[in-house]
This record gives C-alpha cells, sequence and structure tokens, in this order.
C-alpha cells in the first residue's frame, strides 16, 4: 500500500540533500553542514549524507569530526582508497605523520595503484619530508618504488629521494600524469599560488617591443592551459601563437581559450629538433623547473629564433647550493642563474636581462627566481 508518510519523509530528505549540495560545492560548508546533520538523523545510514558531511567538515578545517566520521565510513566500506586519501591528510594536519604515511600508501594499494592516489603519496612524502626530514619517509619511498617500480610516479619519487644529483630531468611520464590530474583545477591552483608570470611575460614584451602592436611569430613552449598565450594575446591581438606541451589535458584547456594558431602534444626537446619554423619570441614559463639541464634546449630555442628573436622564460633561483641546478623535494629544479647567463652567451644572446622577482607560493613559501629576457644576436 502506498505509504505517505514514508512519501513526504523521502521527498523532504531529497530536497535537504540537494540544498546542502548546493552549499557544499559553494564552499559554504557551514551552512551544508547542519542539512546533512538533520539528515542523518532523520536516517541514520543515509550514506550520501554521512560522506558529505564528513568531507564538509574535512574542507571547513574541523579535523576532529572529520577523523570520526572518515573512520565510520572506512568500517562501512574498507575498500574505498579515498577514505584513506582523507585520513591521511588529516593525520597530517594533526601532525600523526606515520600514521599520514600509512594511510596514503593504503590508499595507492586499495585504489590498485591509481594514478591519483600515488601523486597524493609522493606529495605526503614531500610535504613531510620538509617537516621531518628526508629520512622519515625513504623506507615508504623504496616501498613505493619496491612494488610498482614501472610507475613513473614511483620512479621519479625514487629519483629525487635517493638520487638527485644523477637526475638531469623529471621522468617525462611523470610530468604527463601530474599535469593530466590538476588540469581542469589547475588555472584556480595556479591563482591561489599567486602565479602571476603569464602577465610578467607578457608586460616584459610590451616594453620590449615599445607596445607596438606586431604581428609576432610566438612558440609557447610548456604551453600548458596557456595563460602566457592568453596574457600575451591581450598586448598582441595581432600575433600567431604555436603552443607544445606534453599533456593532453592542459592542451584541451589551452585549446578552449581559443588563442592559439596551433598546438601539438609533444616532448619540447622532439617539437624543436624536428620542427622547420623560425619564430619571433619563444616562451617557457614555469616549464625548465621540470629541467635540470638546460644545455640542449637553450641551444635548440635559440635555433629556431629569427635573428635578434627574444627567448623569454623563468627559472627558480638554485638557493641550496653552488651546483648549476638542484631537484628538491618537490621534485622541482632550481637553477643557478650565472649557469644560465653562461648557456645564453654560448649559444649566442647577447643581450640578456634578468628580472628577480617572486614566481609562486609553494607550501606556503615564497618561490624566488628570475624571468630571462635573452635576444638572439
Ligand atoms: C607549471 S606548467 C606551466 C604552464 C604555462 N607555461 C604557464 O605558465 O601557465 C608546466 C607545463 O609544462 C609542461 N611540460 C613540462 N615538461 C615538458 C616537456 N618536456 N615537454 C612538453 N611539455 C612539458 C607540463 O605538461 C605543464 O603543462
Amino acid at each position: 500500500m502506498f505509504n505517505l508518510g514514508k512519501f513526504f519523509s523521502g521527498f523532504r530528505i531529497r530536497h535537504r540533500l540537494k540544498t546542502a549540495n548546493k552549499f557544499y560545492v559553494q564552499h559554504e560548508y557551514k551552512k551544508a553542514i547542519p542539512l546533512y546533520k538533520k539528515i542523518l538523523c532523520d536516517n541514520p545510514h543515509h550514506y550520501g549524507a554521512l560522506c558529505n558531511l564528513a568531507a564538509a567538515y574535512f574542507e571547513d578545517g574541523d579535523y576532529k569530526n572529520a577523523l570520526s566520521l572518515f573512520l565510520q565510513l572506512q568500517k562501512v566500506d574498507s575498500t574505498n582508497p579515498w577514505w584513506q586519501t582523507y585520513l591521511s591528510q588529516i593525520y597530517q594536519k594533526q601532525k600523526s605523520y606515520r600514521k599520514a604515511l600509512n594511510s596514503a600508501w593504503q590508499a595507492v594499494n586499495l585504489s590498485c595503484g591509481s594514478t591519483e592516489h600515488q601523486i597524493n603519496l609522493s606529495y605526503a612524502f614531500y610535504e613531510i619530508a620538509l617537516i621531518r626530514g628526508k629520512d622519515f619517509v625513504t623506507d615508504m619511498v623504496q616501498k613505493f618504488y619496491d612494488c610498482y617500480p614501472d610507475s613513473s610516479i614511483a620512479q621519479q619519487c625514487y629519483n629525487t629521494f635517493f638520487s638527485p644529483a644523477n637526475s638531469l630531468k623529471c621522468n617525462l611520464r611523470y610530468v604527463e600524469k601530474i599535469f593530466d590530474v590538476f588540469a581542469p583545477e589547475f588555472d584556480e591552483i595556479l591563482h591561489r599560488l599567486q602565479y602571476d608570470s603569464p602577465s610578467f611575460v607578457a608586460r616584459i614584451l610590451a616594453d620590449f617591443y615599445q607596445r607596438k602592436k606586431r604581428k609576432l611569430h610566438i612558440l609557447d613552449l610548456g604551453c600548458g592551459s596557456g595563460l602566457c598565450a592568453q596574457a600575451i594575446k591581450k598586448i598582441f591581438p595581432r600575433s600567431i601563437i604555436f603552443g607544445v606541451d606534453i599533456s593532453a589535458q592542459m592542451l584541451q584547456q589551452a585549446d578552449a581559450k581559443k588563442v592559439y594558431f596551433y598546438l601539438s602534444k609533444n616532448n619540447l626537446i622532439d617539437y624543436l629538433k624536428s620542427s622547420i619554423e623560425y619564430f619571433d619570441v619563444i616562451v617557457a614559463a614555469d616549464v625548465f623547473t621540470y629541467f635540470g639541464c638546460l644545455d640542449e634546449v637553450i641551444n635548440l630555442a635559440s635555433h629556431h629564433l629569427k635573428k635578434n628573436g627574444v627567448f623569454i622564460f623563468t627559472v627558480s633561483q638554485n638557493l641550496h647550493n653552488r651546483k648549476k641546478f638542484y631537484l628538491t623535494l618537490s621534485s622541482r629544479f632550481v637553477h643557478n642563474f650565472s649557469y644560465i647567463k653562461k648557456l645564453l652567451k654560448d649559444n649566442g644572446f647577447l643581450n640578456v636581462k634578468l628580472h628577480k622577482k617572486v614566481l609562486r607560493k609553494e607550501n606556503g613559501k615564497d618561490i624566488i627566481g628570475g624571468i630571462f629576457l635573452a635576444v638572439k644576436t
């Protein structure tokens, strides 16, 4: 028989859930939390409300309540890797670093080595190593590599922690995976990290060309989601911009901005080796952070520039030691400015200008670097 009471109760729950979820996606967690709680009061086994309440507590920074709910969820559904990933992040906030590493590791195994959970584990290694020192995480890095030797993420972690001195560049498959995963949120994340190199690059070019609306033929190396081309197009609307990137997902974001004449999915070294084009400007913003040795790329860029062509790129400064380049725990390279100046000179760039600046934030800290503008003679 039709039960009117049950019908209305079901309707009320669905309506509350819809409203709570709306608040959740708008980051209004304090408004979403009481609604999820009301649903659970009426229906204590409502799985969706329980999951979302746990996530809302987490996003709102209430790690105590989030922890107890995620532990509850883990009991209900012990095979879901996401509960372990959340638990790992909560343990990290609570400074229980060993537990944080174990949970991140369990998430990788439960997900049968999925890329997202491997990336989360690699970030846990980096963040915890910064606080507790490298030795605290090396056993786990070794275990990760031993269990997933074919994973580019495990390989990159191994190199970062065990042989940084022998690393000349980042593992290309690792770079591709990281950016494929981050692509949909890349612009938003970079905005939060106060990344303003694209507008800086565009302003430096505007000054160099004395704000004349030139029709420039530009190559954007590691173009990512197209932030540089977007900024340059505002100043040089008639310019023709080519973009190359290894990440298909980043290229999809770039394509949507409709500022490129042509986009290529390729390793930028291979692109430069096979291209027969010559450019007025070559841009590489926040890309050399994935290359240690820059000898080859600077040589190739020089070959693809017209006379008086401009090479403009950013690098993070090596403030750790006196080496030409250095692989940091974040699996990103930093460079010695004198090494770069010498390379530019050796490759026919005589007029070189360096703008020192904070490039972005990393783990709350300023990343000091520079924007080089070098003119090919
Ligand atoms: C931090 S993002 C910067 C994107 C863009 N230049 C900007 O300033 O917004 C770095 C980009 O370089 C790309 N990249 C790194 N190494 C590359 C390589 N060897 N070949 C092609 N693309 C590469 C990555 O896929 C990623 O999209």
